[in-house]
């Protein structure tokens, strides 16, 4: 039997490790890294300076690297292109599990943020355990989301009181508008800006945030009117700067007296 760890590592600060987290690190002889090319090699960098900071000194540990596959989510209906990459990731860590462990080893796969969340990689493990083809046991380890490190770092609550969340991506909300049952909607994978489309709304705040985390995070809170083109203007700097942004946002609807 092998051993896959799927573990959750925050968004972008090592202190978000849990000390499950480093716990499971210490189980691992190899950790399996999905290189998904130059621009985000920090993302790399800071997996292998989690290793280098919680794993016991003297305890012996190796990486294996593969090329993420690519897939242009533009290229079609989003949820096929999906399954393709997913597919495609599923190959890739069979192999991984076929060449670069042995039988008995632990392997670790360090999820950026929580990995319930808005990531294919419990239902890749899920898959190749039930393809059958390798034996493997798999874990998984909660992390700090980036939705609990947005509100974390405006000193926010996700809902108010006795309230239901809406957890969603820039895509749908575009499709289906600001939804009727919530006052509170926290909005991922938006690449589009789509709050900008509800700027008109004076009964919106907006918590927005980038690099959550990480030394470079920006954060922006405020009545979306006012703060919607600040977000736009700071956001369109930040991902020419960097090459690449990650930032979610929450929006609340308020009464205003
Ligand atoms: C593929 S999802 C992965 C989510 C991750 N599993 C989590 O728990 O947050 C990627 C999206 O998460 C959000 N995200 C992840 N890390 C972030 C960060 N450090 N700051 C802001 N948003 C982040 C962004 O909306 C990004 O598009």
């Amino acid at each position: 039997m092998k051993t896959i760890l799927i573990i959750g590592i925050g968004t972008g600060n090592p202190e978000h490790l849990t000390l499950q987290a480093v716990a499971a690190l210490n189980r691992v002889d190899v950790f399996f890294i999905m290189d998904k090319g130059e621009a985000k090699g920090g993302m790399i960098d800071l997996r292998k300076d989690i290793c280098a900071r919680f794993i016991t000194a003297g305890r012996n540990y190796r990486f294996a690297t593969a090329q993420s596959p690519h897939w242009d989510r533009h290229s079609g209906a989003y949820n096929a292109v999906i399954d393709g990459l997913n597919r495609d990731k599923q190959a890739i860590f069979e192999q991984m599990i076929a060449d670069d462990m042995a039988e008995g080893e632990t392997a670790g796969l360090l999820v950026w943020g929580d990995p319930s969340l808005y990531d294919s990689t419990i239902r890749i493990m899920a898959d190749i355990a039930a393809a059958g083809r390798h034996a493997i046991a798999y874990e998984v380890i909660p992390g700090i989301s980036s939705l609990h490190a947005l509100t974390a770092q405006h000193r926010t609550t996700l809902n108010t009181v006795g309230q239901p969340v809406e957890i969603t991506t820039g895509r749908r909300l575009a499709e289906g508008g600001f939804p009727a049952h919530t006052d509170s909607v926290f909005v991922m994978l938006d690449g589009d800006d789509t709050y900008r489309r509800f700027a008109g709304d004076d009964s919106l705040d907006i918590y927005w945030g980038a690099y959550i985390g990480s030394p470079d995070e920006i954060l922006i809170s405020g009545r979306l009117q006012d703060v919607a083109e600040q977000i736009a203007q700071t956001r369109a700097a930040a991902r020419q700067a960097h090459g690449w942004i990650m930032d979610s946002y929450l929006l609340r609807r308020v009464r205003r007296t």
